[in-house]
Parts: C-alpha cells; sequence; structure tokens
C-alpha cells in the first residue's frame, strides 16, 4: 500500500495574519503539526531522542517504566505480536521486542521510520516498520496487543479515530487488548482556552531558518475541539508558513462509548502507562480494552 501523505502547511503572507478567520472551524486548516514533512521530522526525531525533556517522546527511564508495566500487568508476560500505531522512532517496540514479544510499528514521519529500521536491524529485534498514515495502512492481523500512545489519539477527527480503532479490532486475535492512551477532556479544554503566546528562534522545530512563532489557541464548546494555530514568519523574507492542529476532547462516557461502538468490552482506566508521572504529564491517562 501506497503512504498516503497529507500536506499540513500552507503558505500565507502576513496580511494574510490580519485577516484571519478568528473562530477557525476544527480541522478546517489542517490536522496537526507536520510530522510527516522530511525536513520537520528530522527536526522533530532529534525531540524524541534528547534525553532533556519528555516532549514528542518520553524518557528512555520512564519509557523503560511504561514498557514494564505493559508487559507484566497488560500482557501477563506472555509474548504476543505487537502493533504500535505511530510508532516514533520505536521506543517503545525495541523494548517490547527485547522482551520477546514481535513488533510491527507504523508511522508516517520519514526520520522516525528510518531511525527505527535501522535500529532493529543493528541490533536483531523482532521488528518491522512501515512508513505509512495509520488511518490508511494495512495493519495485517494476528495481534495480540495494538497500542496508541502518548495523547496522539485526540489529535484524530473523531471520524478518523473510529476507523483506526475499526482498523485495530479487525487486526486483533479474538480477546486481543486495545491500548490507548488518550488526554482528559479537562487537558484538551485547557488547551484551546490558553493564551496566545509567541517566541523567536535562531533555528528549531519549525524551521532551520531565524524565525517567529506566533501562536493562537481556540476552543469549540459545541464540537468539544480544541485547535491551535501556529504561523512560523521567516526573519530574513518575511514569508509566512501556516500549520495548525485539532484536539478531540472525549468525556471518559464518550471513550467508552466510542469503543463500545467499536466492538471492545471489559473497558478499564488507568491513572497512566504504569508507575507515577511528573505533573507535566498528569493529564494522560491509559485505557485497556479487549476485543469482544
Ligand atoms: C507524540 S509522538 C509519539 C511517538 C511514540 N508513540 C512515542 O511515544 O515515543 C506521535 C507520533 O504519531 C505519529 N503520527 C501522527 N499522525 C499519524 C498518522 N496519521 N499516521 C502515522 N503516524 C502518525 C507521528 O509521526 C509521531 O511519530
Amino acid at each position: 500500500m501506497q503512504p498516503c501523505i497529507t500536506r499540513e502547511e500552507v503558505d500565507v503572507n502576513l496580511l494574510d495574519i490580519v485577516h484571519r478567520q478568528y473562530n477557525p472551524e476544527p480541522w478546517s486548516e489542517g490536522e496537526k503539526i507536520p510530522w510527516n514533512d522530511p525536513g520537520f521530522s528530522e527536526r522533530m526525531l532529534k525531540q524524541h531522542l534528547d534525553q532533556e525533556h519528555d516532549a514528542a517522546s518520553r524518557r528512555f527511564e520512564t519509557i523503560d517504566r511504561h514498557v514494564d508495566w505493559i508487559h507484566k500487568t497488560v500482557l501477563k508476560t506472555k509474548p504476543v505480536k505487537v502493533l504500535d500505531l505511530g510508532c516514533g522512532p520505536g521506543l517503545y517496540a525495541r523494548r517490547l521486542a527485547g522482551l520477546g514479544h514481535e513488533c510491527v510499528g507504523i508511522d508516517f514521519s520519514p526520520a522516525s521510520i528510518a531511525y527505527a529500521k535501522e535500529d532493529a536491524d543493528a541490533n536483531k529485534f523482532s521488528c518491522t516498520y512501515f512508513h505509512q498514515d495509520i488511518r490508511a495502512a494495512d495493519y495485517g492481523t494476528g495481534y495480540g496487543l495494538a497500542m496508541l500512545i502518548f495523547g496522539e489519539f485526540n489529535v484524530f477527527s473523531a471520524y478518523d479515530a473510529k476507523k483506526i480503532l475499526g482498523k485495530a479490532h479487525h487486526a486483533l486475535n479474538n480477546g486481543g487488548l486495545l491500548l490507548l492512551e488518550p488526554h482528559t477532556f479537562e487537558y484538551v479544554r485547557q488547551i484551546g482556552e490558553g493564551p496566545s503566546g509567541w517566541y523567536s528562534s535562531d533555528g528549531g522545530l519549525f524551521s532551520e531558518r531565524p524565525h517567529l512563532c506566533l501562536m493562537e489557541s481556540f476552543w469549540d464548546n459545541e464540537s468539544s475541539v480544541a485547535i491551535e494555530r501556529y504561523f512560523i514568519v521567516d526573519a530574513a523574507t518575511g514569508g509566512v508558513t501556516r500549520h495548525s492542529s485539532s484536539m478531540q476532547a472525549y468525556t471518559d462516557e464518550g471513550y467508552r462509548e466510542l469503543l463500545a461502538e467499536c466492538g471492545f468490552v471489559d473497558v478499564l482506566f488507568y491513572d497512566s502507562l504504569g508507575g507515577s508521572e511528573g505533573k507535566a504529564l498528569a493529564d494522560l491517562f491509559a485505557i485497556v480494552a479487549r476485543k469482544q
């Protein structure tokens, strides 16, 4: 299957910023930050691997703790085939493979998938990686666990989230487990109601050239969606690139209904992926459900 890559950035100018629509429609200006852009994904890969912070991926000691919990508490140490959706550079998959699981990771970040493949080859991990969009990819079948972690679930529209859950359901064996790590409703609302802000950078995630990043957020009460906009202003040319990201908020009941609709039962909520998290990560929690 061909990767389905969407363009998430739009070139605008300074006047377009002045005349922008004040309340954007959820998902209308782009869906998420451009994980799949080659340059962005190279810069993001450095953030995934950085041990000074927990952005993009958590620090290795936290991931070790999570994987221990997944292996012992969720999988009861029984080796299974694991599907890691939005696997990034394979930091969870490589550890699960080290504990005897056979892993398949899918991600549309070219740099992350290249890193994950190289790591698996060099260390002979039982991990297979695919550079694809999880909304379109063929997941295969025969899995004992399908996971989508670190809040990415909320950055899909409800339509896409349902599609991904349906595909995961199909890919799992009967009795197979789904592990989600979504955001709380309150956290998503806080993102949407957050203040506008900006920063300057000589080169960073959104551009390797000197630039300003102007950020604003909105909360769409009717659909419970937070929308974030980023205008990247190139310092040399004044050219502007716009990125936008929307996040769907769900109540606990909303998660339960969605999972039931997609054929999952025995839904359990956990405070985290195991162990206590720092305050910055307290907005995430874990859900384990079983394919009926
Ligand atoms: C917050 S990162 C988490 C990475 C990894 N799960 C971890 O915790 O280390 C989210 C990941 O989801 C991937 N992603 C987002 N949307 C995707 C899509 N539609 N298809 C495939 N991957 C996607 C991004 O490229 C990124 O690697």
